[in-house]
């Protein structure tokens, strides 16, 4: 081991094109999977108030949306519903003419390369708000997978090329890739929120989809903060049940699980850098206290440096902006 003063870890930092050289980690286009929320009507474009830059669009405007996101060269955007109306069942999540399912077709008759994810869960559908089917107060688990399996089913007929359950309900995995499989949709991947955390983070998305639980919370499907080993035990499972692409969510405050997970399994793994951390960052950045921009790609690069092949960011088009 050689020390100071042979070592000096400085002499590759003095000259900006030697730091060009051996700069390890990159944001690449290839990386960027772009949310957007799909509403009923016509010509609609309404900002929502917690996400400054992120709007809730008709399908008309979506379809535009998606050409640009195309244009800039993001390669997948994933879809999220507010539907017309909700019931207890939320029975729109697994209507063949819901929303996301016409936004599906939509995108797919007039925009060519572009992958289509949907998020497959039931809070955005159902009147309470919860991500699955009740009993009194409580989420049931296996009668909710009957429902996920019916929705991811309809994205998949409609033209989604990737589907990504969200709900965190266990067994889901298996349940969708059986359904799917049963119709023969083998060939389409899952990207699993297998490690999804019970998270402050998801505050202003909920402003978003307007899917914020009537009662209660989340804490009886979503995972306990404080907890990493079990996050190896979420992903496993979904490995094992057939996920394709593993996702952890929320990614920033969560870099060490996002290496572990990429360390232990080695799969493709996806990281959401949810709404909470983009807002916290955009509202900074327009008071002046801290350079937006340049947080905004410190945070992404140290997602990719934590071991994520692919970010879901609404940085995403502004991101591939400055790449271009
Ligand atoms: C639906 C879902 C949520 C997010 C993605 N899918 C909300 C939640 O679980 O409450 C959060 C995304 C974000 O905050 O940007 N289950
Ligand atoms: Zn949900």
């Amino acid at each position: 081991m050689t020390h100071f003063p042979i070592l000096r870890l400085r002499r590759l930092r003095y000259n900006p094109r030697i730091r060009d050289m051996v700069r390890e980690t990159y944001i690449h286009k290839n990386d960027l999977i772009y949310p957007l929320f799909v509403c009923p009507g016509n010509g609609v474009k309404k900002e929502v108030k917690s996400m400054p830059g992120v709007y809730q669009m008709s399908v008309d405007v979506l379809v535009e949306e998606c050409k640009e996101v195309r244009d800039l060269g993001i390669p997948a955007v994933i879809l999220f519903g507010i539907p017309e109306h909700k019931d207890e069942m939320g029975s729109e999540a697994y209507d063949p003419h819901g929303i996301v399912q016409r936004a599906i077709r939509a995108i797919k008759k007039e925009v060519k390369d572009l992958v289509i994810i949907t998020d497959v869960c039931m809070c955005e559908y159902t009147s309470h708000g919860h991500c699955g089917l009740l009993k009194g107060d409580e989420i049931l688990n296996d009668e909710t997978l009957e429902v996920l399996a019916k929705e991811a089913i309809t994205h998949v007929e409609a033209g989604a090329d990737i589907v990504a359950p969200s709900d965190m309900m266990d067994g889901r995995v298996a349940a969708i890739r059986k359904a799917l499989d049963s119709k023969s949709y083998t060939k389409t991947p899952i990207m699993s929120y297998a490690v999804k955390y019970a998270s402050g983070y998801y505050g202003p998305f909920r402003d978003a989809a307007e899917s914020a639980p009537a009662f209660g919370d989340r804490r009886s499907h979503q995972m306990d903060i404080a907890n990493g080993d079990e996050a190896m035990r979420e992903a496993k499972s979904d490995i094992d049940e057939g996920a394709d692409i593993i996702m952890v969510k929320p990614a920033g405050p969560y870099l060490d699980i996002i290496r572990r997970v990429k360390t232990e399994f080695q799969m493709p793994t996806a990281a959401y850098q949810v709404s909470g951390e983009y807002s916290m960052i955009k509202a900074a950045g327009k008071l002046g206290w801290i350079d937006e921009e340049r947080i905004m790609m410190e945070s992404l690069i140290s997602i990719k440096r934590a071991g994520a092949d692919l970010i879901l960011t609404y940085f995403a088009k502004d991101v591939a902006k400055i790449l271009v």
